[in-house]
């Protein structure tokens, strides 16, 4: 097993044999969980801090559960009543926090940057559950996840990311984790959706969802996130849904045993079309969702573990000091 990363802010520091190694740990995280008693000591008498600055469901409910079932006690920070109403900053109440010794720190902001920012303050682990457009690790994690236990393998597949690439962390980190495992990556949207630089990402881009989608292995739907625009970047959401949700007939240009994807919160008749999103047959969207769980029970461990050495190791050298 390999996985030297003390933090895990994005997919971009790790290689590919760490990835590999988060995605075989998750597995055997996922046949604990179908289990009758889930539990394991990976992270017995450690502390888990939920740090959630932004609104989650998914997310945070899983980061808990996976603390709770290996073990960890686990704190939900609620940032709704919490000082920083009261004005006080980021690094501030990371720092408090950091006082009360946590072992593992969950952190997602709107700011992209913040979660780096704050790893280099703490003496814990820290996770990014998502920091602005930046990255959002486990999502990649959990969709690689997914997509590998649904095809049998993360290399060599066409993925069509679509929608709103622009103000999405979930398409950045996917695109950084499925470019390290040599995937051919098409990327369709309207220009105003698609990051500055796209020309130099690496993947194909298109306009028209039936080219773009012409026989794709998987077909990955972004949800639009308007709370990150601050103007007019798509003329309505009928329009829109008209020529980028995704339904049976557009789906029909992908490869006919494509699998599609969402990583929530869904807007259902925008970009994707509910019955599809349904479709048990097609649709792995609740598959993302068990992964997710298990995805970070892995990568919680392999942090603990890494996390316990570094400490023995201090524990030594402080030991041959005295
Ligand atoms: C995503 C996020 O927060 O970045 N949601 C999630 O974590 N499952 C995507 C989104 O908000 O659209």
């Amino acid at each position: 097993m390999t996985f030297r990363a003390r933090h895990l802010l994005g997919i971009e520091p790790l290689a590919p044999d760490e990835i590999v190694t988060v995605l075989d740990l998750a597995d055997r995280y996922v046949d604990l969980n179908r289990a009758t008693v889930k539990q394991s000591d990976a992270l017995a008498g450690m502390t888990q801090i939920n740090m959630f600055f932004e609104a989650s469901t998914r997310t945070q409910a899983s980061f808990e559960l996976a603390g709770k079932r290996l073990g960890a006690d686990v704190m939900n920070m609620s940032v709704a009543q919490s000082s920083v109403k009261k004005g006080e900053t980021l690094l501030d109440t990371a720092m408090t926090l950091n006082a009360m010794h946590p072992d593992l720190l969950v952190v997602r902001h709107p700011a992209s940057g913040a979660v780096n920012l704050l790893a280099e303050k703490v003496n814990c682990a820290v996770l990014n559950a998502g920091d602005g457009r930046h990255e959002h690790p486990t999502q990649a994690l959990l969709d690689a996840l997914t997509i590998r236990r649904a095809k049998g393998r993360i290399q060599r597949l066409s993925v069509a990311i679509c929608g709103d690439i622009a103000h999405s962390r979930v398409a950045r980190s996917n695109l950084i984790l499925l470019g390290k495992m040599e995937n051919r990556l098409r990327l369709i949207g309207p220009p105003t959706l698609m990051p500055p630089g796209v020309a130099d990402l690496g993947c194909e881009v298109f306009e028209d969802m039936a080219e773009g989608l012409q026989g794709v292995d998987v077909v990955m739907m972004l949800r639009l996130q308007r709370e990150r625009m601050d103007g007019g970047f798509v003329p309505s959401e009928r329009e829109y849904y008209h020529r980028y949700g995704l339904d049976a007939e557009k789906l029909a240009f992908a490869k006919p045993d494509a699998i599609v994807m969402h990583p929530g919160p869904m807007n259902r008749g925008v970009e994707i079309d509910g019955t599809l999103a349904d479709d048990i047959n097609r649709s792995v969207i609740q598959d993302q969702v068990e992964m997710g769980v298990a995805v970070r029970m892995a990568a919680m461990d392999l942090l603990a573990r890494n996390l316990r050495d570094a400490r023995a190791a201090r524990a030594g050298e402080a030991g041959m000091m005295a």
